[in-house]
């Protein structure tokens, strides 16, 4: 398994480009599955779970093809080889359960599989369930595969979502293109993917309304055709990369941000002394003074901040002056990177889902497993603001979510290198 070997360099300088939004375009591929014209993706990030995800549909019986321009084209022109995602694929990766709309959509039946907890906490789909159940579908748990069928096609239903989940909003949204009659999504979640991806159905022929509110209303229709859509920009690679020159000083644009992707994470960044300035191609980002100061922070579902943020912006405090208090609100065991930045020689106290973050002078590069994507990240970066070498093992988490990061943090000056392992 590869590691990531990370020596503290000093300030970072230059420009990073910003890839297509990972979980945009896993939302975005399974939308495939409604029509049996094209869809072709521009700006797909280049990672290891859009490959998982190719794999799933090319199972389904679509064909899809990924370019090294970042385009990636899937068709599903004639009838599916099968309706089921196995759990070989889907234990790999979570998101594969957003082919259950389509397929319910498009062929009244599906079989997916379970995907099982993973390390940040239990991840049930009891949400994604009952708003499908409520148009009319029957699901039922059968050898850990949800066999869900909806004899003579979905129906429009008003639904409210017990949590504004992006999963099952984007299962819900896709579904009811295809149903009959009008769906009324209440307490849908807002996230700019989600918007993404209405955007796209509405390429296809989909009549949506209300992407971005919590409320969002889908008529359905006889057929989707084929279209072409730019995935948005990553919010979260955005953010993480926004947070190096944060943590090291220097200056750093940022290649296609958008202040509106990270407003919450901007306010946050602002009040720790790290100023961001908009520019003609994307945001430049600066420490103002010597040392960041201590903020709190309570992740939420957007526009609140990001949970997939909080990890990286624990790195930040860990040096930062004073003592943040970090609450995890939408994942129940996300703070697997605390005790590996404790091992790093951060000051950091965890109680259920929140975190208290002393800030020292400086961190000390050490040895270190990374147990999640984000987890992995927020390590690279203390590892770029730590005295001596430190080296992140299990890294193919991040091969899930950023492309080409050694690159990417050495072109703005970082010391970083991938070292190939058995
Ligand atoms: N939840 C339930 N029941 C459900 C669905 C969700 O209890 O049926 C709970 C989850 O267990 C979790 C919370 O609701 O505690 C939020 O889950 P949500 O469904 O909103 O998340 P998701 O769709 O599974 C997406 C992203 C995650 C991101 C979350 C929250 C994708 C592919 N994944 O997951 O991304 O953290 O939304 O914003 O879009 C990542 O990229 O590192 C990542 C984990």
């Amino acid at each position: 398994m590869d590691s990531i070997i990370v020596t503290g360099n000093g300030p970072l300088n230059g420009q990073i480009p910003i890839a297509g939004a990972k979980n945009a375009c896993l939302a975005l591929m399974p939308a495939t599955l409604l029509s049996e014209e094209p869809l072709t993706l521009t700006n797909a990030p280049r990672l290891s779970d859009i490959k998982t995800m190719t794999e799933l549909l090319r199972s389904l019986g679509a064909e899809v093809t990924s370019m090294q321009n970042g385009q990636v084209q899937a068709m599903s022109s004639h009838n599916l080889a099968t309706t089921r995602a196995d759990y070989e694929i889907v234990r790999k990766m979570r998101a594969s359960n957003l082919v259950l709309g389509p397929l319910l959509a498009r062929a009244h039946h599906a079989e997916v599989s379970l995907p099982g907890g993973c390390a940040i906490g239990a991840r049930p789909m009891d949400i994604h369930i009952s708003a499908l159940e409520a148009m009319g579908a029957q699901i039922e748990l059968r050898d850990g595969y949800l066999h869900a069928k909806a004899p003579g096609g979905l129906k429009g239903a008003v639904h409210e979502l017990r949590f504004a989940s992006v999963g099952a909003t984007e299962n819900v949204v896709m579904a009811a293109t295809l149903a009959k009659g009008t769906t009324v999504l209440k307490n849908a979640a807002r996230e700019p993917e989600i918007v993404d991806l209405v955007q796209c159905l509405r390429k296809m022929g989909a009549q949506i309304e209300g992407e971005g509110s919590s409320t969002i209303t889908i008529e359905g229709v006889d057929r989707l055709h084929g279209a072409t859509h730019p995935v948005v920009t990553d919010r979260i690679e955005l953010g993480t990369y926004m947070l190096a020159p944060a943590i090291c000083g220097g200056e750093v644009e940022l290649l296609g941000g958008r202040i509106e992707l990270v407003e919450a994470f901007c306010e946050k960044l602002d009040q720790a002394g790290i100023a961001v300035e908009e520019t003609a191609n994307g945001l430049k980002v600066a420490r103002r003074n010597g040392r960041v100061s201590a903020v709190d922070v309570v992740t939420e579902p957007f526009p609140g901040f990001p949970t997939d943020l909080q990890a990286q912006m624990m790195a930040l405090m860990c040096t930062a002056e004073g003592t943040s208090v970090l609450e995890e609100r939408i994942f129940e065991n996300r703070f697997m990177h605390a005790p590996e930045l404790v091992r790093m020689g951060a000051q950091i106290d965890v109680q259920g889902g929140i975190a208290t973050v002393t800030g020292v002078d400086k961190l000390k590069g050490a040895p270190v497993m990374a147990t999640d994507l984000r987890a992995s990240v927020s390590l690279i970066l203390a590892g770029l603001a730590a005295e001596g070498e430190t080296i992140v093992n299990r890294v193919y988490h991040l091969d899930r979510g950023y492309e080409r990061v050694e690159e990417k943090l050495r072109n703005v000056g970082a010391k970083i290198e991938r070292v190939s392992g058995s």
